[in-house]
C-alpha cells in the first residue's frame, strides 16, 4: 500500500527522502516520488516502477533542499504510471502534496474543481488536494485555515503530508484514519506513515490519532485538532531495533521469518504462560468478568487472519464452549449482522490497519459491542480503536506473505480459549497441566521441522511448471489447506484451491489429473481415515499427491508421491505444525519460478483501502 514520508533538518533531503522510501518498499507498491522544497520553488520527481528507478531519475536530475516528501504509490485511481505517481501539485506548482488512503467523495470535488477551470493531468483522486488548496488561498484564507477547510472536505480515511512554495522550510501533514507518524531527530523532524522508515535516524516518535494535524520544520513542531485546538504530542522511545527488519543473512525477509517462528513461540510461552503453569493476558485484566459472560464471538478479519480466526472459531468453542463465527470483515459491515449485547468481537489484523477490519471495529462499536483485537502492532489503529489488545508478539512482519504472524495469532487464539475456559472452570488441572505441557513441546518441534526444510527445497523445482494447485485438509487443518492454497497463489502466481476434504467430491474432484498436484493434511486425528479415503480417490484419478503426516505414518505415505512428516502432537494443535511445509513449499517453489516472494506483484502488506 501506500506509504508517506517528510523531512525537515540539515541533511540532505534528497537521501534521507530515498532511504525512508526504501524502508516502505515491503508495503507493496507500483511507482514513486519525492517532493524538495529549493530555496524558490518545488521540485517534484517522480517515476513508474521500483525506487531503483526513481534514484535513477535523480542521478540525471539531482535535486537539493532540507524540506521534502516522499512517496510510494500502490494504484487505486488510475493505472500505475509517472503521471499518476504522488507528489500532485496545483497548476503553479507551488503546492506539493502526498496522501495514503482514499477521498470517496473526489468525483464531486472534481467536478467543482473543473467547473471553475481547474486542469487535472491525472486520474488520481489525490490531485483534487493541491487543487483545492489553491482554491482556498485563492480566496484570501491564511494556509491554516485553508488547510483546515479541506480536512472536512475530503471524506474517506486518508493521510497527507503537504509542502507549499511560500512556506519553505515547513511540512505540514494530517490524518483522517490512515497511521502517520512523526520521528524527532536532533535538529530535525521526520514524517511516516510506517514505523520501519523511523528507526534508523530517530529514538522517540509520536503517533498522531485521527482528525490532527500539524507541521514542522527542522526545529519546531506543532499539532492541532480540526477545529485549531493545539495538543500536546506524546513522543515516546521508540523500541524497534534494526535487526528486527534486516535479513540478517538470509536471501529474503520470508524465509527470515518462516525461521523465526521457533524463537517466538520461545518467547510468548515464556510471557504468557507463569511458573504455576497457568495462562495470563495481563492486557485483559479489566475486561476478565465481561469476557465470562459473552454468550457469543464474532472473530472479524481478512486474507491470512482470516483463516488464524477460523482456527480460533473451532479453540473458542471447543475448550470454552462460546458459540463463535468466523467472518471476512469486508462483508460484515454491509449485511447488518445479528448480534446481541453479550457478543463480543475479536478483531484479528496483523498490521493493525487493514481497512476492512478497521471498518468492523467501527460497525461493532456503532452498534456497542465490544471489541478485543489481537494485533502485531501495538501502536496500530485497530488496537488503539479497540476495548482491549492482545499483542501476538511475533515481531516485525516484512515478507507481504504472513508467516509467523499467522503461527502467532493461532497460538494466541488458542492460549486465549484455554485461558477463557480457565476462567469459567471448564479445564482442571490436570488437563491444564497436560495442556501446558504439550504447548511447551511446540517450539521444539517447529525447530525439527525447520532442519528438514531443505527435504521440501528439493521438490520445488518439480512444480515449476505447474498451472494448477489443490489443498485439502479437514476440521483444525481446512483453515491450513485454505492457507497452504493462499500463499502459494500469492507469491508463485500458481492458481491454488484449498477445500475440506468433505466437500472435495462435491466438485473440486473434477480438477484432478495427473498435472496436478493435491497437498494433503493427513496427520494423526479422529478424521484421519476420512483423509485417506480423500487420498485413495486423488490416487484413481492419476492425481499427484503431496501429504503432510505425522511422524511414524505409513498408510497416506505408502500412496503419497511427496510426503513429509511433522512431529506427533495433539490434532488441535497440528495446524501450527501442518503450516510450516506448506510456507516452506510456497517460498521454494516462487524462488524457483523467479518470483521475488518478498513483493508479490500487485499485493500489499497492509492494505488500509477499502
Ligand atoms: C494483505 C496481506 C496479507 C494479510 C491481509 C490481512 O492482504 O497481503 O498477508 O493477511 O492483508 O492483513 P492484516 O494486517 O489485517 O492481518
Amino acid at each position: 500500500m501506500c506509504g508517506i514520508v517528510g523531512y525537515a533538518g540539515n541533511k540532505n533531503v534528497e537521501s534521507v527522502l530515498i532511504v525512508g522510501l526504501a524502508c516502505l518498499e515491503y508495503r507493496g507498491y507500483d511507482s514513486a516520488g519525492i517532493a524538495v522544497v529549493d530555496e524558490d520553488e518545488i521540485i517534484i520527481r517522480k517515476e513508474k516502477g521500483k525506487i531503483k528507478a526513481l534514484e535513477a531519475l535523480l542521478k540525471e536530475k539531482p535535486v537539493k533542499g532540507k524540506v521534502g516528501l516522499g512517496h510510494t504509490r500502490w494504484a487505486t485511481h488510475g493505472e500505475p504510471s509517472r503521471i499518476n505517481a504522488h507528489p500532485h501539485t496545483n497548476e503553479k506548482n507551488t503546492i506539493a502534496v502526498v496522501h495514503n488512503g482514499i477521498i470517496e467523495n473526489y468525483i464531486d470535488l472534481k467536478n467543482e474543481l473543473q467547473s471553475k477551470g481547474y486542469r487535472f493531468q491525472s486520474s488520481t483522486d489525490t490531485e483534487i488536494i493541491p487543487h483545492l488548496l489553491n482554491d482556498e488561498l485563492k480566496s484570501g484564507k491564511k494556509i491554516d485555515d485553508a488547510l483546515m477547510s479541506i480536512y472536512k472536505r475530503i471524506i474517506g480515511k486518508w493521510a497527507i503530508a503537504v509542502v507549499f512554495e511560500s512556506e519553505p522550510d515547513k511540512v505540514f501533514f494530517a490524518q483522517d484514519g490512515a497511521p502517520l507518524l512523526i520521528g524527532k531527530g536532533k535538529n530535525e523532524y521526520f514524517l511516516a506513515s510506517d514505523l520501519s522508515a523511523l528507526i534508523r535516524n530517530c529514538d522517540e516518535v509520536a503517533y498522531l490519532s485521527s482528525k490532527q494535524w500539524g507541521f514542522f520544520t527542522k526545529e519546531q513542531f506543532q499539532l492541532f485538532n480540526f477545529e485549531g485546538v493545539k495538543i500536546e504530542a506524546e513522543f515516546k522511545k521508540q523500541e524497534l531495533k534494526w535487526e528486527e527488519v534486516d535479513k540478517i543473512g538470509f536471501p529474503h525477509y520470508m524465509l527470515k521469518e518462516i525461521h523465526e517462528q521457533t524463537s517466538i513461540f520461545r518467547r510468548v510461552l515464556e510471557k504468557r504462560i507463569n511458573d504455576k503453569n497457568e495462562i495470563e493476558f495481563t492486557e485483559l485484566i479489566a475486561s476478565k468478568e465481561f469476557l465470562t459472560k459473552v454468550n457469543r464471538f464474532v472473530i472479524q478479519a481478512a486474507g491470512t487472519s482470516l483463516h488464524s480466526g477460523m482456527i480460533g472459531k473451532h479453540y473458542l468453542e471447543q475448550f470454552a464452549k462460546v458459540q463463535t463465527d468466523t467472518d471476512m470483515s469486508s462483508e460484515f459491515r454491509y449485511r447488518n449482522p445479528v448480534v446481541e449485547g453479550d457478543t463480543m468481537i475479536i478483531a484479528i489484523s496483523q498490521s493493525g490497519e487493514t481497512a476492512d477490519t478497521l471498518a468492523s471495529v467501527h460497525e461493532a462499536k456503532a452498534k456497542f459491542l465490544k471489541v478485543i483485537s489481537m494485533v502485531n502492532n501495538v501502536n496500530s489503529t485497530i488496537a488503539r480503536e479497540s476495548d482491549a489488545f492482545i499483542d501476538t508478539c511475533a515481531g516485525v512482519e516484512i515478507g507481504v506473505a504472513s508467516t509467523k504472524a499467522f503461527t502467532a495469532q493461532v497460538l494466541h487464539l488458542f492460549l486465549f480459549s484455554i485461558y477463557l475456559a480457565r476462567l469459567k472452570w471448564m479445564i482442571t488441572d490436570e488437563q491444564m497441566k497436560e495442556i501446558v505441557d504439550e504447548v511447551k513441546t511446540l517450539p521444539t518441534k517447529i525447530e525439527s521441522i525447520l532442519q528438514r526444510a531443505s527435504e521440501i527445497e528439493k521438490w520445488a523445482k518439480d512444480f515449476v511448471s505447474s498451472k494448477d494447485f489443490v489443498f485439502l485438509g479437514r476440521t483444525y487443518n481446512h483453515p491450513i489447506a485454505l492457507e497452504g492454497a493462499l500463499k502459494l497463489k500469492e507469491i508463485s502466481y500458481i492458481h491454488a484451491s484449498g477445500y475440506a476434504g468433505g466437500e472435495f467430491k462435491h466438485g473440486p474432484i473434477a480438477l484432478i489429473t495427473s498435472d496436478v498436484p493435491v497437498v494433503c493434511i493427513a496427520n494423526k486425528s479422529e478424521i484421519y481415515p476420512k483423509m485417506i479415503s480423500n487420498i485413495q480417490e486423488i490416487k484413481a484419478r492419476n492425481g499427484k499427491i503431496i501429504s503432510i503426516v505425522t511422524e511414524g505414518d505409513t498408510s497416506a505415505k505408502s500412496m503419497s508421491d511427496y510426503c513429509f512428516e511433522i512431529p506427533d502432537t495433539h490434532d488441535f494443535l497440528s495446524p501450527i505444525l501442518s503450516v510450516i511445509p506448506l510456507q516452506l513449499l510456497s517460498y521454494y517453489v516462487s524462488v524457483a519460478r523467479s518470483c521475488n516472494p518478498d513483493q508479490p506483484r500487485n499485493l500489499a502488506k497492509a492494505v488500509t483501502v477499502e
